[in-house]
């Protein structure tokens, strides 16, 4: 098969397309032949070596992909060969041939593309995980989404509509402004602006109100984050998920106290590793959601597996709009 294989750690150029052994899977596990894989921002931080769990040397990255089920290990009851699937891995989804645990594989609905279920992958759980299970969003309130044109952001301005939240999307152009009004943003607060700290605040208000949003989701970090803090309500949760920005943040726990705000951490990838059986079902609420058309990846490019490079420049440019995708045959 042919796989893109990091064999020493550094920038996308690091990464080569080569000729690779078949894996075999054992006990428990499932060998797709992978048709489709969805690029993640943090697939560059793995290429790179600066991503807080990192595979050896040699390896080939990629966390979400879709294909068609090879053969099964010992043990294997939740599909067979033949099945269309979803799954995700750690890493070593950019390859032809991909062995994943068999609690992480998804039956995909009949009428789902291998580019979609490769494109909802890790996003679209993440933003469920981010909204439900850590915020605890409760029916009517109001969710600010840092970053809503990227990856993490369209899935959580999608699933935020999907639960009927009034949606504050935060973008920093009119283009991502309009996917994010396209994918049903209720408001936008451009972050490219003069004096962001007040700026933000005067657009989040003007929209909402001096009340606030009810929740914020955050994986850009750095002065977006910061702005953020001035526009949460009493009682307000704010969901740490990424810091595409570059600038891990810092808070002054008074300034928590003072309006009862509580700072959430959110690892996805945990909950897929500790409890299975929970992302399992979220995953099968997230395709019926697909199926009714309440929800839908956004994306923005594909590319054949020779042009793989093409396609990681976007997302290492942080011109990403929606997903990325590679079709791997
Ligand atoms: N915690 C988890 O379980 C989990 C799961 C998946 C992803 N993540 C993390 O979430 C973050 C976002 O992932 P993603 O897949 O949504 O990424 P993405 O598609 O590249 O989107 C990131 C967004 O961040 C904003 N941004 C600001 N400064 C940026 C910069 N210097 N470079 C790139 N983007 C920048 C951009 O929006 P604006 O410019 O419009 O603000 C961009 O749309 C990453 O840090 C990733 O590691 C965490």
């Amino acid at each position: 098969m042919k796989a893109l294989i990091v064999r020493e750690h550094g920038p996308i150029a690091n990464l080569l397309l080569e000729d690779a052994a078949d894996p075999v899977p054992g006990p428990g596990q499932v060998l797709i032949a992978v048709h489709a894989v969805s690029i993640n921002f943090p697939d560059l931080l793995v290429i790179g070596g600066t991503y807080q769990t990192l595979p050896t040397l040699p390896f080939s990255p990629g966390k979400d992909l879709a294909g068609v089920v090879a053969a099964v290990g010992a043990g294997v009851t939740t599909c067979k060969p033949g099945d269309r699937v979803a799954a995700q891995n750690e890493y070593g989804a950019y390859a032809q041939r991909c062995v994943v645990p068999q609690m992480n594989c998804y039956t995909m609905p009949e009428r789902m593309s291998f580019t979609d279920a490769a494109a909802m992958g890790l996003t679209f759980p993440t933003a469920h995980f981010a909204l439900v299970e850590r915020g605890q969003y409760q029916p009517g309130e109001i969710v600010l989404i840092n970053g809503a044109a990227g990856g993490v952001g369209v899935a959580t301005v999608q699933i935020a509509k999907a639960l009927g939240a009034t949606v504050v999307a935060a973008v920093d152009s009119a283009g991502k402004a309009d996917l994010a009004k396209t994918n049903g943003a209720d408001h936008i607060v451009r972050t490219d602006v003069p004096n962001l700290r007040d700026a933000f605040r005067d657009q989040v208000f003007k929209a909402v109100g001096k009340r606030g949003v009810d929740i914020i989701v955050d994986p850009v970090g750095g002065d977006v984050f910061d702005a953020g803090l001035r526009v949460i309500a009493w009682c307000g949760r704010i969901i740490i998920v990424g810091f595409a920005e570059g600038r891990i943040p810092e808070v002054k726990a008074g300034h928590l106290l003072v309006k009862n705000i509580a700072m959430l951490g959110l690892q996805y990838s945990s909950y897929r590793d500790r409890v299975p059986e929970k992302v399992q079902q979220v995953q099968r609420e997230l395709f019926a959601w697909y199926e009714a058309g309440r929800i839908k990846p956004h994306v923005m490019a594909e590319f054949a597996l020779q042009d793989y490079q093409q396609a990681l420049a976007i997302v290492r440019d942080g011109k990403a709009v929606g997903k990325v995708v590679i079709r791997m045959r």
